[in-house]
This record gives C-alpha cells, sequence and structure tokens, in this order.
C-alpha cells in the first residue's frame, strides 16, 4: 500500500524494519516480521561464533522464504570480535540486505557492495549519514535522540534530525527512534522519510525471544522512564529505567567514577540473562522513549497490519479532511 524507494529496494511489502537487537535479532522475531510483510534483520554478534551466524541465517530459511537481513554492529570494543570472519559468514550464507551500524563501517561497507548486497548503513547524525552515502550505502537509517541504543552525542531528536536529513541525503532513509504506531510512521514520510526502522516496539511483541515479563515492562514503562548512561565515557546508551540502570546513574554522577566502578553491572551478559529470565535486577533492559506509546503484545503480523491500515486512515482522512476544510475566511 506504501509503495517507496525503501520497499522497491528492500523487496518487501512494507517499508517497515526492525534494526538489529542485540540478544533479541534472532530467527523467531525475524521471520514474524519478514512473514508480516516487514524486513527482520538478524543481529550477528549474538551468535557467539560466524558459525553459529551462518546456522542462524539457515535456520531462519527455514522459517520464512520472504527477505531477511543481517545487521554488524561495529563496536568501538577492546576485544573486537572478528568482524571480517562475521562479514565473511554473511556473504558466503548468499544474505542479500544487511545493516551496518557503528563506527568505521567503510571496508566493510565496501565488501558487502562488491558482493552485490544492498547495505542499510544505521547512524545517528547528518554528517554521519554523508559519509556513509560516499562509501556507496544503498539506505540510511537515521536514529534520533529518542531511541533505544546509542543515540550519539548531539541530542537532536528525530523531528529536526530526519528533515535535516532528507534535506541533504540523496539515497532513500529510514527514520528511526521513537516510532511505534501508524502516527511516527505517516510523521517518517512527511518529514522526508521513505519507510521506519523500530527496535522497542518489536521487543514488546508476542514472538520477540524475551521473557514475558520484559515485555510487560516496556508496557507499563512510560516515555520518561529511560536512562542515558555512558554519557562521560561518550558512548551514550539510553535504557529503560530500572534497579540497575538507577544503579549506574548513581556511580556514573560521583566525580571520580571510571568505567570499571559501573562495569559489573553492565556486561552484555548480564542483560541477557534479565532478558531471558525476566529478573530486572540482573542486567541493563535497552529500551527506547517510544515504550510511552507501547500498551500492548501483539504478534508482529497484527502489529504491522495496524500500523499499515492505521496510517492509511490518517493519510486518506485524517490529513485529507484537513485539507478539504477550507478557513471561512479564504472561502469568502
Ligand atoms: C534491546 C535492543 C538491543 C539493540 N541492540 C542493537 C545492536 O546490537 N545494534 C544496533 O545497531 N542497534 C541496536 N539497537 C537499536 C535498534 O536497532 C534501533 O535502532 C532502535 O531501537 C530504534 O529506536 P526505538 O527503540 O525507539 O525504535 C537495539 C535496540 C534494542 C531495543
Amino acid at each position: 500500500m506504501f509503495t517507496t524507494r525503501v520497499t522497491e529496494k528492500l523487496g518487501t511489502e512494507h517499508p517497515i524494519v526492525q534494526g538489529g537487537m542485540m540478544w533479541v535479532g534472532r530467527a523467531e522475531l525475524v521471520s514474524a516480521i519478514s512473514n508480516a510483510g516487514g524486513l527482520g534483520i538478524l543481529t550477528a554478534l549474538t551468535q557467539p561464533t560466524p558459525d553459529d551466524l551462518r546456522r542462524e541465517i539457515d535456520r531462519c530459511r527455514t522459517m520464512t522464504d520472504k527477505p531477511f537481513g543481517v545487521n554488524l554492529t561495529l563496536l568501538p570494543s577492546m576485544n573486537a570480535p572478528d568482524y571480517p570472519a562475521y562479514r565473511k559468514a554473511i556473504i558466503e550464507s548468499g544474505i542479500s540486505i544487511v545493516e551496518t551500524a557503528g563506527h568505521r563501517p567503510q571496508e566493510h561497507v565496501e565488501d558487502f557492495k562488491a558482493h552485490g548486497i544492498t547495505v542499510i548503513h544505521k547512524c545517528v547524525s547528518v554528517r554521519h549519514a554523508l559519509s556513509a552515502e560516499r562509501m556507496g550505502v544503498d539506505i540510511i537509517s537515521i536514529d534520533g535522540f529518542e531511541c533505544a541504543g546509542h543515540p550519539g552525542e548531539d541530542d537532536v531528536s528525530g523531528l529536526v534530525l530526519i528533515p535535516a536529513a532528507a534535506d541533504k541525503v540523496k539515497v532513500p532513509m529510514l527514520a528511526s527512534g521513537g516510532i511505534g504506531d501508524a502516527r511516527g510512521f505517516v510523521a517518517a514520510l512527511a518529514l522526508g522519510a521513505e519507510g521506519i526502522n523500530m527496535g522497542t516496539r518489536f521487543c514488546a511483541t508476542q514472538e520477540a525471544p524475551i521473557h514475558p515479563r520484559i515485555k510487560q515492562l516496556i508496557v507499563e514503562s512510560d516515555e520518561r522512564a529511560t536512562h542515558l548512561i555512558f554519557r562521560r565515557f561518550k558512548n551514550t546508551g539510553r535504557v529503560c529505567r530500572t534497579p540497575v540502570s538507577d544503579k549506574v546513574v548513581q556511580i556514573s554522577a560521583h566525580p571520580d567514577a571510571v568505567f570499571a566502578d559501573i562495569q559489573p553491572l553492565v556486561a552484555g551478559a548480564k542483560g541477557r540473562q534479565a532478558l531471558e529470565t525476566g529478573d530486572i535486577e540482573a542486567g541493563l533492559v535497552w529500551t527506547g522513549q517510544v515504550q510511552g506509546l507501547i500498551h500492548d503484545v501483539p504478534t508482529c503480523r497484527e502489529l504491522i497490519d495496524t500500523i499499515i491500515g492505521d496510517a492509511a486512515r490518517i493519510v486518506g482522512q485524517r490529513l485529507d479532511g484537513f485539507l478539504g476544510a477550507a478557513p471561512r475566511s479564504a472561502a469568502a
């Protein structure tokens, strides 16, 4: 129903994409989103080894015959994962769409492009969008300050960031961050994007491979219940407000705080434990402000069908109605 350059490039029915999500972007969620006409994206680093990623790709293929992608998140990490081996696994598995995110994507983008792969690069600023465009990416996914994960250090929310990027970026764009329903979808198109990318909203779906208590936490948390962490380490992250993130913020506020002081609380393995056991005291839970708009846990198909159906009504009735209602003075 909404045909854009994004649906054309991705070969999907709808311009709705699920961004890579550590521990969540597994075959169950990814195939459900792709089967519902969106683009699901497996998260490469959720798999412990490149061979596990190959197996996860194969598993996903048994669950959908629709297009799906793989996310490769490039972290500024001291013990960096074996990125070239993950990249090779993606290419050799015949994946046709990749989402890159993070630092210094150039060598990865070049290799993916050389193998004919459609590359979505996710970033958080206009300057990074333009440099990714120069590298030859096909689609820019741009995350406003509202987003879960890493919103960067510029603090520009989507209402300004997306049109600012649209003024300069020529390839099609996905608006990301703070989108959870048809209102956000239509707004994104109005701001100059040609589709949306969502993270938090897809965590609160039936198929998301996380504990029901975490889905309930998202439903119960409002738009104020997130924390920004790692600000002083210039690697800002937006997470759900929980006892663990409260403690991280409290420790980080100390003038002499160093990363080692919070490290035991923020370890990725602890976050995984929280997601899988539902114990919010176990580790961080990553969510964005959009949780304030999430009130249910639908299937991915129900969610996507609702967004598209409501969006058509917003455009065809609500907005069109405004256009028709000429002010009396203008009619006179
Ligand atoms: C639980 C969770 C884990 C995430 N992990 C990653 C990741 O590993 N790599 C990445 O590029 N983005 C990651 N993100 C960000 C999402 O891909 C997406 O850009 C973001 O959630 C969009 O904002 P929204 O949550 O407001 O929709 C994660 C988001 C969530 C909610």
